[in-house]
């Protein structure tokens, strides 16, 4: 069995299902675990699916990610526009990162429109809801194969 997928949820995420439906759609953070966990699973990959609303456990998260895991997806919501250190982490692991939004956040307020993850991630799936976790496991599965096989 390769090392799990992390699929790692920032600030709010919690609150998926009630928080601004028409943005975010009407599924839970469980509902998401479920898919990704499918969709990891038909791929032969395990998922470690984590949310918090602190900035530095995602830090120490994607640390962990560096030896721990075969790919993220990291969807850091709020963070995502503001943090150097979430920049930081990602450029200091190997381990492929994806980033996720359920929402196209270039298709919504200004402030949105910055990232600090994209430079640092392999790719971008926004825009999607819920199915976009889908396709970011699909996307992490792809990166980690091949960066096995690079290794092999
Ligand atoms: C989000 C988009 C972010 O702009 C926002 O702050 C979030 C969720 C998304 O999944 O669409 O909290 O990352």
């Amino acid at each position: 069995m390769p090392k799990p997928i992390f699929v790692l949820n920032g600030p709010n995420l919690n609150l998926l299902g009630t928080r601004e439906p028409h943005i975010y759609g009407a599924e839970s953070l469980d509902d998401l675990r479920t898919r990704c966990e499918a969709a990891a699973a038909a791929r032969g990959y395990a998922v470690v699916f984590r949310q918090s609303n602190r900035e530095g456990d995602l830090v120490d998260w994607l640390n962990e990610a560096r030896t721990a895991a075969s790919a993220v997806v990291l969807n850091a919501a709020a963070y995502s526009h503001t943090s150097v250190a979430i920049y930081d982490a990602i450029k200091a692991m190997a381990t492929p990162v994806v980033e996720c939004h359920l929402s196209n956040p270039q298709a919504r307020e200004a402030f949105r429109h910055v990232s600090m993850v994209s430079p640092a991630a392999k790719g971008v799936i926004s825009g999607f809801g819920a199915k976009g976790y889908e396709l970011a496991i699909e996307a992490a599965v792809h990166l980690a194969a091949s960066q096995d096989a690079e290794k092999a």
